[in-house]
């Protein structure tokens, strides 16, 4: 009811609150039209240093995680999921930035570490393998989507002995709506690839 609304309300809005873009601002830098113009913590990483891109990461992450706990705590873990889809559709069609926040890599992750935390970490350690071997974010990000999609769907149908339908829905969801926001990323990798065998 009321109070399911209310709570993703306010996490809309705590999500719209884009660390990358405030920081850029201060530093004197504009991430829209810089880099990938993305505004997350690759592209902070990218045209302000990597110490700021780790800082990003880890603001936006607990932007995802905090909100997720807190609701976990005091209105219950349904209630909790519709947070934690909020705050990441809050981050990514951000309201301040004219909706075009970033692509929800570091948010859903703090989201998933609350509410499913073994995939979270597994998506961690695909997505730190992949950044080391291919240095490559946005592919390691997608990746990392890719395994909470099956995961998520193993457990909506109740193959792996953890979680509710209801928590592998909400991560095929996520899984969905961070690789959506890839599909830049995803023309430019094909693309790229079609090029490298039309000259091979
Ligand atoms: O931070 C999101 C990452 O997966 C891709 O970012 O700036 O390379 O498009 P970017």
């Amino acid at each position: 009811g009321f109070e399911v609304v209310a709570a993703s309300v306010a996490a809309f809005l705590i999500g719209a609150v884009n660390p990358a873009t405030i920081l850029a601002k201060i530093l004197g830098k504009d991430l829209r039209h810089a880099g990938s113009g993305n505004p997350g913590a690759t592209n902070a990483g990218r045209v302000l240093g990597a110490r700021w891109g780790v800082v990003v990461g880890v603001l936006d992450v607990l932007k995802g995680l905090l909100p997720v706990l807190l609701a976990q705590h005091f209105l219950g873990s349904i209630t909790a999921l519709w947070v934690g889809l909020a705050v990441v559709l809050g981050h990514i069609w951000s309201p301040f930035l004219k909706g075009q926040g970033g692509k929800g890599v570091a948010t859903s992750l703090g989201a998933i570490l609350a509410v499913q935390p073994w995939f979270g970490l597994g998506m961690l350690v695909v997505f730190g393998l992949l950044v080391w071997r291919m240095r490559w974010v946005a592919g390691a990000s997608v990746s990392a989507c890719l395994l909470l999609l099956v995961l998520g769907v193993l457990t909506w149908v109740r193959w792996v002995p953890v979680g509710t339908w209801e928590t592998g829905v909400w991560c095929v969801l996520l899984a969905l709506l961070v690789i959506y926001r890839h599909r830049r990323n995803i023309e430019l990798w094909i693309s790229a690839r079609r090029d490298a065998s039309s000259t091979g």
